[in-house]
């Protein structure tokens, strides 16, 4: 019998990627112009009367979510602390979310003495109205729903159950821009909408993140806990009234924001083409399962995975990746999104550096409550790590490039197809 595999480059075939993969500039003369006139207006500094670069920023993100307010601060992962401080975290509560995420997600629920709960997804990756239920207990006080990848998660039905129940939900919409669910953009469900401008997004600032809230007394708890409670936009009243960070948004940032921003509706629409592209030329696929966006879902792909079946293909998911990668498809990024097994997570030691019970703060609470995680409490995350494999896209990309790639995919499935 032909042994099926020979035409793959891994035993010395031709390569399906022929091409290189397109690049090209994220940043162009408006960032330079915008960057040029911050530093000659002789302040970084957002506060001022005569900054303008952050405000405007904050501007052109109301109009581009709809919502009336936004704080604009140095992370993602300082714009979910915020939110959870809009959401009135404390210590001790319980913060549902789902562990394939960055651990930005969940740093400020432990900054505040809170404990993340890990609900499960499903074969979308995303949280579930139904694994969110499950997590809920008496101490649950918030959900974070990390729209993962550019696909928006099922967020309307979570807000449905969590909202009877006093629970808020904030949206992490760091990997998502511009990610729709039924027509309505994400991180307009909850209580706070969470983005980043990390270099690893849709748009980039360098570090940086944004939320957007529809209250606008939360608003300003929320501006002043990013800005040392300064409270400088209402006349310095409630000056250091409470605790607060320094996540402030430079003005070089917010320079480079509005320029990314004016181009943020092209390139998530450059990412939702490229994807649906990947989509239909994968329809053939055997072997695998392409993970798809929900129903009424409108994804800006950042990435997206397949799922070997394992059942159905002679060699690993390993091995696979080895095929494909030899075939030349870069677009492999194969990232482990997982909280759990981290060092972190299995020691549940936050601060080494402590040698009294301390250290194990807040997984082990004065209370008496000691949090552990096992994938086993997640048992559809658990098979999905197993046999993903992660594609990422990039608004530079050509069809022909999405086409080579699904060629290669469909080739090596073919090859090693039971
Ligand atoms: C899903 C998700 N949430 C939060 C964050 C944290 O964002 P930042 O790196 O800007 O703090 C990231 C960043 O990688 C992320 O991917």
């Amino acid at each position: 019998m032909k042994n099926k595999s020979n035409g793959l480059a891994i035993q010395g075939g031709p390569k399906a990627k022929t091409t290189p993969y397109g690049t090209g500039k994220r940043f162009l003369d408006n960032e330079l112009k915008n960057l040029k006139e911050a530093l000659e207006n002789n302040t970084l500094f957002y506060g001022l009367t005569e900054s303008k670069w952050v405000k405007q920023a904050c501007e052109m993100m109301k109009t581009y979510t709809g919502m009336p307010h936004v704080v604009a601060c140095s992370s993602g992962s300082a714009a979910i602390h915020l939110g959870l401080i809009a959401a009135g975290i404390g210590p001790g509560d319980e913060v549902i979310v789902t562990p394939n995420t960055d651990f930005g997600t969940v740093i400020g629920v432990m900054e505040e003495g809170a404990v993340p709960v890990f609900c499960d997804c499903d074969s979308t990756l995303q949280p579930t109205a139904a694994s969110v239920a499950a997590k809920i207990t008496s101490h649950t006080k918030a959900v974070i729903v990390v729209h993962l990848a550019g696909h928006p998660a099922p967020v309307d039905e979570i807000v449905a159950v969590c909202q009877p129940k006093g629970i808020a939900v904030i949206e992490d919409c760091a990997q998502s821009w511009g990610a729709r669910l039924h027509g309505r953009m994400v991180g307009t469900f909850g209580t706070a909408g969470c983005y980043s401008t990390n270099d690893f997004k849709h748009i980039s600032t360098g570090d940086g993140g944004f939320v957007v809230l529809a209250d606008p007394i939360l608003y300003r708890r929320v501006l002043n806990y990013s800005d040392k409670c300064y409270d400088r936009l209402f006349q310095w009243e409630q000056h250091l009234l409470h605790h607060a960070m320094n996540y402030r948004m430079t003005e070089l940032q917010g320079a480079v924001a509005c320029a990314q921003l004016e181009k943020v509706e092209r390139i998530t629409a450059r990412n939702h083409e490229l994807g649906e592209r990947f989509r239909e030329r994968l329809k053939p696929l055997r072997g695998a399962r392409l993970m798809q966006p929900i129903p009424g879902g409108y994804s800006t792909y950042w990435w997206t995975a397949l799922f070997v079946d394992e059942g159905a293909v002679t060699v690993s998911r390993d091995q696979i990746v080895k095929a494909l990668e030899a075939e030349g498809l870069t677009m492999i990024a194969y990232a482990k999104y997982d909280l759990i097994e981290t060092r972190l997570f299995e020691t549940r030691v936050t601060r080494p550096w402590l040698s009294d019970s301390r250290r194990m703060y807040p997984f082990v609470q004065p209370d008496g409550r000691s949090y552990t995680y096992s994938l086993d409490q997640v048992p559809v995350h658990k098979s999905l790590l197993a046999k993903g494999i992660t594609f990422s896209f990039n608004r530079f990309y050509t069809d022909l490039d999405i086409d080579e790639t699904a060629q290669g995919v469909l080739k090596v499935f073919e090859a090693y197809a039971k």
